[in-house]
């Protein structure tokens, strides 16, 4: 049996910084009333005619570069994006010819803010399976170029970046259990209204800014909580891992009062859980992608340890991978 292992991690961060006070002169808004109701002090802001596949690109070849692998070996390329570059093709298929990767298969993941641990699940998947050998997972977002930057109540939110990870086959198990979850009838709570099928962008759509985040953030908050923090004991029970076992969490980065919230809900003292959204706000998928790859550059994730992510999106959908670190 082929069982599959995180060989490399990787993130691209643009160099531009958009921090509190900079919004203050952009809409009602403080510094005070930002940090304290989400613990975000700034975000990196791409910036026009860029695609997420630029930033894709970059985290790709730090991952490869991080687990030795050459790009002509990957397998399959599977990108993550709620801000792909087009709507077809996949930005995967961009991100293959940037880092010419060309014996790769390539394909784009919708799971919004869940997309790096059903990307992870689905890689890891492939591997099991004996299809493929070197999977490369890719989560980049550009969420600035859906932001309503008129809309105090999301813009200060959101942020760009890309985490990637290189997947590949071991005689170590490393996947110790994924838990997957989808919840249809919440898809008004936080969505893009226009650009899609139902409602493509015409000069009234760009007016009223439909074609912008909506979110109903008061409500999705308490769903946020629950949904993330029964994702992690699922899988933990699914690994028959108790959660004093575990070394960290890795949790998607939407908001520091919610992340506190599921490791109170988890009894997980504060060392054990991930945090860097102070510096980058919500990057969707991006988030846990990057979050995984500081955890591992900071020197907290060592041989044999167990690490959990619990994660959150639009969907709703929700997941958490727990994995012994091989
Ligand atoms: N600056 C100043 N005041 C603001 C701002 C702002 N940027 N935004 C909202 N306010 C005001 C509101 O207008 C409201 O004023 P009012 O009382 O006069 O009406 C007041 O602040 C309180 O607003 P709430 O929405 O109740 O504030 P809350 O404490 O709930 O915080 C927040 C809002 C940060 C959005 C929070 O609800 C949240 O984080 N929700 C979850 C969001 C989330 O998880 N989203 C994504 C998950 S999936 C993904 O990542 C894509």
């Amino acid at each position: 049996m082929q069982f599959a292992r995180i060989a490399g991690l990787g993130k691209s961060l643009p160099d531009k910084v958009l921090d509190n006070l900079e919004l203050e002169k952009m809409v009602d808004t403080s510094d005070e009333w930002i940090t304290t109701r989400t613990g975000i002090s700034q975000r990196r802001i791409l910036g026009k005619d860029k695609g997420s596949s630029e930033l894709g690109a970059k985290a790709a070849i730090n991952a490869l570069k991080n687990a030795d692998v050459a790009p002509d070996k990957v397998d399959l390329i599977i990108v993550t994006t709620v801000t792909p570059d087009t709507i077809f093709p996949s930005t995967a298929c961009y991100i293959q010819k940037k880092i010419k990767a060309k014996n790769a298969a390539c394909f784009d993941l919708s799971a919004a803010c869940a997309g790096f641990v059903y990307g992870l699940a689905c890689a890891e998947k492939f591997i099991i399976s004996g299809m493929y050998k070197t999977i490369l997972v890719v989560s980049t977002e550009v969420m600035s170029s859906i932001v309503d930057w008129t809309d105090r109540s999301t813009c200060v939110l959101f942020g760009d970046g890309a985490g990637a990870a290189v997947l590949t086959a071991s005689k170590k198990e490393s996947f110790l259990a994924t838990y997957l979850g989808s919840n249809g009838s919440y898809t008004d709570m936080l969505y893009v209204p226009a650009g899609g099928s139902k409602y493509s962008v015409t000069k009234e759509v760009l007016d009223n800014h439909d074609n912008c985040i909506r979110m109903r953030g008061n409500e999705l908050f308490r769903l946020a909580v629950r949904a993330m923090a029964d994702a992690a004991q699922n899988a933990l029970e699914l690994a028959k891992v108790p959660i004093d076992d575990i070394k960290l969490l890795i949790p998607h980065q939407a908001n520091n009062r919610i992340i506190t919230a599921i490791a109170s809900r988890l009894k997980l003292p504060k060392e054990k859980v991930y945090v860097n959204i102070e510096k980058y706000g919500n990057m969707s998928a991006a988030s846990s992608a990057i979050a995984f790859c500081e955890a591992w550059e900071d020197g907290l994730i060592k041989k044999g340890d167990i690490i959990v992510t619990a994660v959150f999106g639009a969907g709703l959908v929700w997941g958490s991978n727990v994995i012994r670190w091989v």
